[in-house]
């Protein structure tokens, strides 16, 4: 077996590089497709399910995909310096792929509304960050107009080179299934991710690499779903912080995919997040933070409507180590402290 060369090398045919980019890689991609029995067992008919387990990434998110790409494309231009506005990932992402590629990375978060993991993340990688008393879209508001006004590449999603990388996601996906999935469940936020799978899954169609094309079902926080509701969202707010936004940059292009594929799109509670975010761990054995589980919310939400025999894959999108604070919070684990160091005690504690 050769080894994995990361996915610029994979996937290079399809993407625009050329032997003079200079690739900027951590061997990103390659992520497993798990299947799910239990969640399966819950939709109560035949069908299949996988999660596409992103989280597994170098910085443990699907941003990665992305930033490969981005930064390398970057470096190819010559920048010097790049900037995002990031509810996380994106940082944390951005941060370890500049620094890999001798660039500087400057990185705005709302402050106060980063899980402590993607924080951790962007300092040790070696980011400049900066967190302004606003959320994502204000944000993203403001790096927007740096990158036109000063030496910085933008490396949000808007950056068409992002979605280029994250598209992989779905070669990966068909590659393993042998066809696209009927069905493919999505957390979607700024909605960059869910156009880039459709671009994704259309050009392998294209390349007669699958036979169909799946249905895109997307899952918004519903305290921040402006794609369900309509309008934009002044002040988002869920526990999923990764997808608290409220003005997506790709919003038309996510309405075109959803009618394009004869998708769907809906609003799920955090209840119903965290309800899925434990079901993940403490039946499947996989830990994902509150945003990608979303996804699986969203297919339990609507199972009625899967068909007999479908295949779907659920998206997810983070790993739940970036989130630690909320899995202390919202587990339903016995947790017993202060238990003397003796036998007796331990065995007692245990209800024997
Ligand atoms: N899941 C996770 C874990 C994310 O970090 C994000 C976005 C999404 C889903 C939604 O993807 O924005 O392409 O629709 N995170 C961005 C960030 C906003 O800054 O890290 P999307």
């Amino acid at each position: 077996r050769q080894p994995w060369l990361g996915l610029i090398e994979e996937y290079r045919e399809y993407l625009p590089v050329s032997e003079k980019t200079p690739v900027v890689t951590l061997l990103e991609g390659n992520t497993p497709l798990i299947p799910v029995p239990a969640l399966a067992e819950r939709i109560g008919r035949q069908v299949r399910v996988f999660v596409k387990y992103d989280g597994l990434n170098p910085t443990g998110s699907f941003k990665d995909r992305g930033m490969t790409m981005a930064i390398s494309k970057a470096k190819e231009a010559g920048a010097k310096a790049v900037i995002c506005a990031s509810t996380g990932n994106t940082s944390a992402a951005a941060a370890a792929y500049a620094r890999r590629g001798g660039m500087s990375a400057f990185v705005l978060i709302p402050d106060g509304y980063v899980a402590l993991g993607k924080l951790a993340q962007a300092l040790l990688y070696g980011a400049e960050v900066l967190a302004i008393k606003g959320n994502f879209d204000q944000a993203l508001e403001i790096v927007r107009e740096m990158a036109i006004s000063y030496p910085v590449t933008l490396v949000n999603s808007v950056n068409p080179y992002r979605l280029e990388g994250q598209k992989t996601g779905a070669f990966e996906i068909v590659d393993v299934l042998g066809d696209a999935p009927d069905w493919l469940c999505i957390p979607v936020g700024n909605a960059g991710n869910i156009t880039a799978y459709w671009m994704g899954f259309c050009q392998y169609h294209q390349a007669r690499k699958c036979d169909r094309l799946p249905r895109m079902m997307g899952f918004q926080a519903a305290g921040a779903a402006p794609l369900i509701t309509g309008h934009p969202i002044a002040h988002p707010e869920t526990l999923a912080t990764a997808i608290r936004i409220g003005n997506p940059a790709s919003w038309e292009k996510a309405i075109a995919v959803k009618s394009a594929s004869m998708g769907n799109f809906h609003a799920v509670t955090d209840e119903e997040i965290l309800d899925a975010y434990r079901l993940l761990a403490s039946e499947e054995g996989i830990f994902c933070e509150p945003a990608s589980a979303a996804s699986v919310a969203g297919m339990l939400q609507v199972k009625d409507q899967i068909p007999t025999g479908a295949t779907v894959v659920c998206v997810l999108t983070g790993n739940g180590l970036k989130d630690p604070d909320t899995a202390i919070k919202h587990n339903k684990s016995k947790f017993q402290v202060g238990i003397a160091p003796e036998l007796k005690a331990v065995a007692e504690a245990m209800g024997f």
